[in-house]
């Protein structure tokens, strides 16, 4: 078991990447540990140059997001841990990729077509090219297993792809270079809403801060915060069917669900019949009891940067050895001699 996977360090981190991405990456991480496997994590910061954005801010937000990860219980003893700029192989196995990724594959990508709207011209070459990069991320490490939200599961199938290609094109039979990785999506809580809007995923560049729950958020946030969550006049209704129609709802429910460790039909069952004067208080207290150690933590790493940045060194170098072997071989099987 080789588990890969990246985030871009885009900002603070909230409940949304919390619940959908970051908690899978630590259960993933255990389970990787207890059965003699490996986990690689890693900040997306070369992806996050593919648009535009502000150079000082990408560097902060980098050690912010370290800090982040370590206080949501990833343990760079048992994750190799570190950012894509301090690892060059990233970029070089990126661009030997690029020769059997075919045009054709990347203009079917639905993030390009969203990302680039109408306005594909003025794109930068690089959000095309996006997700060559993140093929480039797994394959260098001969991932099996990569955890991810449900909207990456195509580019994981494009890294398959490219895998397949350059396997067929330049390597014997019974010698390929790559492993296809596999989505790993976790089933429950892959979507958190918007607090403010049931149909919109919780997101940092939502305007309004009342729209997501922060994991730098203190207790008293968090409860004003679902206190103050858009829902509906109804009580609860005593099955998920009945949810139907009520996004609001649905997403406190599942939220609770989520946070609980179980299912919406379980939460509903204790909460049938219920307002929302009473399942707010119970949430967010709920909520304040998980994140408060997380919160903790975090407010106090982040301060270190000369210790984050000596996590993202350590986590570099061993990075670094592990992707050598590949990256070497991808060279030499295209004839590139060096
Ligand atoms: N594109 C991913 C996202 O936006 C981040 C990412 C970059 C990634 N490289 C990766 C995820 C490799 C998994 C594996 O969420």
């Amino acid at each position: 078991m080789r588990i890969v996977s990246g985030i871009q360090p885009t900002g603070n981190l909230h409940l949304g990447n919390y619940l959908g991405a970051i908690r899978n990456w630590v259960a993933m991480q255990d389970q990787a540990a207890a059965s003699g496997g490996q986990s690689f994590y890693f900040l997306a910061d070369l992806h996050a140059i593919s648009q535009p954005h502000v150079p000082a801010e990408l560097a902060a937000n980098t050690r912010e997001m370290v800090a982040a990860l370590l206080a949501c219980g990833i343990d760079p003893k048992r994750s190799v841990l570190f950012n894509q700029a301090q690892v060059p192989a990233h970029a070089e196995l990126q661009w030997l990729l690029n020769g059997t990724a075919r045009m054709g594959w990347l203009n079917r990508m639905t993030q390009w077509k969203d990302k680039a709207g109408k306005n594909r011209e003025g794109q930068s070459v690089a959000l095309f090219t996006y997700p060559v990069l993140q093929a480039a991320d797994v394959l260098l490490y001969q991932a099996t297993h990569v955890p991810v939200g449900e909207d990456q599961k195509q580019h994981l199938e494009l890294a398959r792809d490219i895998a397949q290609k350059f396997n067929n094109d330049f390597c014997a039979e019974d010698a390929p270079l790559f492993t296809l990785p596999d989505p790993i999506i976790p089933p429950q809580a892959a979507r958190i809403m918007s607090l403010r809007d049931g149909s919109a995923k919780m997101s940092k560049s939502d305007p309004s801060d009342m729209s997501r729950i922060n994991l730098t958020d203190d207790a008293d946030t968090i409860m004003q915060k679902v206190r103050k969550a858009k829902t509906d006049p109804e009580p609860l209704p005593e099955t998920v069917a009945g949810l139907e129609g009520r996004p609001e709802a649905a997403n406190l429910v599942g939220i609770y669900a989520a946070m609980a460790g179980t299912s919406a039909g379980a939460v509903l069952a204790e909460f049938a019949g219920k307002g929302f004067g009473q399942f707010k208080p119970a949430l967010g207290e709920l909520l304040v009891a998980s994140l408060a150690p997380i919160n903790a933590r975090f407010v106090e790493l982040r301060q270190d940067r000369a210790a984050l940045d000596a996590v993202l060194a350590e986590g570099a170098e061993r990075a670094r050895a592990a992707a050598a072997p590949t990256l070497t071989a991808a060279y030499a099987a295209l004839g590139l001699v060096r």
